[in-house]
């Protein structure tokens, strides 16, 4: 059995990165073990899956950042964290907390970064008349989305690309290259 990584994912939404995180850690020699989930919203669905998997949970309001981090940091340092996956995590995190896990904080961006950094991705994607639109899991680093890049995925964009169309075949992707990154990082 190898010795998994005790690992965090913050969310503040559905969670389905989550959820495939989550399934795949459950292989003998997946590298992380998730053993925190931490929500910066309470009615964020991934909650429901903590539960479901019987994996510790917290909500933490992100109202204030400070508070926020500090918080989030006690709990992580009380469980022994040495991983962070941010999974739709919606807040941006301060540098200061960045620094403290240098190189042990991933994201998953829904665009060929470095392309559409920042919100409404797909919408840009589309007005921009790309051809090509995907997903990027990569390094968090104190610039947002700018982290060095762990893995991309690309797909096509068709031609009647809906903004819902499009964010659905991306999903699709980030489910399976954000277990993939993680393996690549452990490696
Ligand atoms: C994903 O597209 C992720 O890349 C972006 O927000 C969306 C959240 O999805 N940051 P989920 O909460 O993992 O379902």
């Amino acid at each position: 059995m190898v010795k998994k990584i005790k690992s965090c994912v913050f969310i503040s939404g559905n969670g389905t990165n989550l959820h495939s995180i989550i399934k795949r850690s459950r292989d003998y020699n997946f590298p992380i073990k998730i053993e925190l989930i931490i929500s910066n919203s309470l009615n964020a669905k991934g909650l429901k899956l903590a539960k479901k998997y019987g994996i510790p949970s917290k909500f933490f309001s992100s109202n204030y950042k400070e508070k926020f981090e500090r918080d989030s940091l006690h709990e992580i340092k009380k469980r022994k964290i040495k991983f962070i996956c941010l999974a739709g995590f919606m807040k941006i995190l301060s540098e200061n907390f960045i620094k403290k896990f240098n190189h042990k904080i991933i994201n998953i961006h829904p665009s060929l970064l470095p392309k559409f950094k920042g919100l409404n991705t797909h919408k840009r994607a589309l007005k921009s008349n790309a051809k090509y639109s995907g997903c990027t899991v990569h390094y968090v680093s104190p610039k947002l989305d700018s982290g060095k890049i762990i893995l991309q995925k690309k797909v096509l964009i068709s031609k009647n690309e809906t903004e819902n169309s499009l964010k659905r075949k991306i999903l699709v992707q980030e489910h399976k290259i954000y277990p993939q990154s993680i393996i690549s990082i452990f490696r």
